[in-house]
């Protein structure tokens, strides 16, 4: 096959180009109607109240964090399974992440061991729909009522994915969404705090915009602590455009994923991608599992192997309570958290964007049976 084949590849057309050149012929380049526009249209979508716009999925991260006031040495429960900025979001403000183990078919956190880390210091729980597949909220909202903890939603790659017929975005007391490049719509970079809370929005947004007062606020009076993580308009104008797509996007996507499935189905070897039957999936990923016969090292060889055929493969997650920092600040070492090490340890995640062709996926998957013969 000629060319690379990419993990992952945004995709923007001509209307959306002329969207964002349609900015930069007005005066309002930043903190203008776009963005007030897409906020209003991804808190509609989403179903919750507020949603404020920010520079990237790590900054609205922050931002909650931020809001709920934790103090140094407080805890916050989540999972090792992750972008890394599910984690570090919580080290920004002293407090400590605690991760707790995932389950194995969903790949999130396992709620059935999350009660038994739950001490005096923890204030918060964080869990993350992994691969776009819901986490188990309902489960999660009774253990946050019963212990009187925060929880917050990570939904940075799963916008369109639904639980129980709610949309993810929506869970907890806020919410966060990313539009880097590889996700279901992209600004670039990009990302949303979503909260029912009109405080949490209020502390967000002023926070964002260098701790200005929310409303009618002095341009160059700041009330409090604040950053600067402002989304600009032409960033806001791709996100409206694209957000009108979502649809589209959303069934080309499963249109694909499903055409993986069913060339994928007979191979001894790998597991596809588990849907639990309470989730309407927005595949953001492809990823596939090596069954537990294969190890880590096989896992590599594929990933080199399918690389030097021009195909780009990645192997996410690596754990995080694994990654150098942590194992330096935290001590954290191999065996703590073994269903996420063994399923890390076997994962491939596959070429997945909208127009990926179906001859492309062919040769994907004659690749990959080749690394079996
Ligand atoms: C689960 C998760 N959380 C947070 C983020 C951070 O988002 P951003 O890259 O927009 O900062 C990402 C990555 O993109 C992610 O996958």
């Amino acid at each position: 096959m000629k060319g690379k084949i990419p993990l992952a590849r945004p995709d923007i057309t001509d209307l959306e180009r002329k969207k964002v050149l349609g900015v930069l012929k007005t005066p309002y380049l930043s903190l203008g109607p776009k963005l007030k526009e897409f906020e209003e249209k991804i808190a509609k979508y989403i179903g919750v109240k507020y949603a404020i716009g920010v520079n990237s999925g790590t900054s609205a991260l922050h931002l909650i964090i931020r809001a709920l006031g934790f103090k140094e040495g407080d805890e916050v429960i989540t999972t090792p399974f992750s972008f890394i900025s599910s984690a570090n979001c919580i080290l920004y403000e002293k407090a400590r992440p605690v991760f707790v183990d995932i389950d194995e078919k969903t790949l999130n956190i396992d709620v059935e061991k999350i009660e038994g880390k739950i001490n005096k210091k923890t204030k918060a729980i964080l869990a993350v729909d992994v691969f776009s597949h819901p986490a188990d909220w309902d489960r999660l909202e009774k253990i946050a009522k019963k212990h009187n903890l925060f929880l917050i939603e990570d939904s940075a790659e799963a916008l369109g994915s639904e639980y129980r017929g709610r949309k993810c975005g929506s869970f907890g007391d806020a919410a966060i969404l990313s539009f880097y490049p590889n996700k279901q719509i992209t600004t670039g970079e990009g990302g949303m705090v979503l909260t029912n809370n009109k405080r949490m929005a209020d502390l967000c947004q002023s926070m964002a915009n260098q701790g200005r007062k929310e409303e009618n606020g002095k341009w160059l009076e700041h009330i409090r602590l604040g950053y600067n993580y402002r989304l600009a308009e032409m960033n806001c104008a791709l996100g409206i455009s694209q957000l009108e797509r979502l649809n589209e996007i959303i069934k080309k996507r499963e249109k694909i994923a499903k055409v993986y499935n069913k060339k994928l189905k007979n191979f001894s070897e790998i597991k596809i991608p588990y849907i639990a039957p309470d989730v309407k999936l927005s595949w953001f990923v492809y990823v596939i599992r090596l069954v537990k016969r294969f190890s880590q090292k096989k896992r590599n060889k594929i990933i080199q192997e399918m690389k030097r055929r021009g195909i780009q493969c990645s192997n996410y997650f690596q754990p995080i309570h694994l990654q150098p920092f942590y194992q330096k600040v935290f001590g954290y070492k191999m065996g703590d958290f073994p269903v996420c090490e063994s399923v890390s340890q076997r994962t491939i995640a596959l070429p997945f964007f909208n127009n990926l062709r179906e001859k492309e996926i062919d040769f994907i998957v004659k690749s990959l049976n080749k690394c079996f013969l």
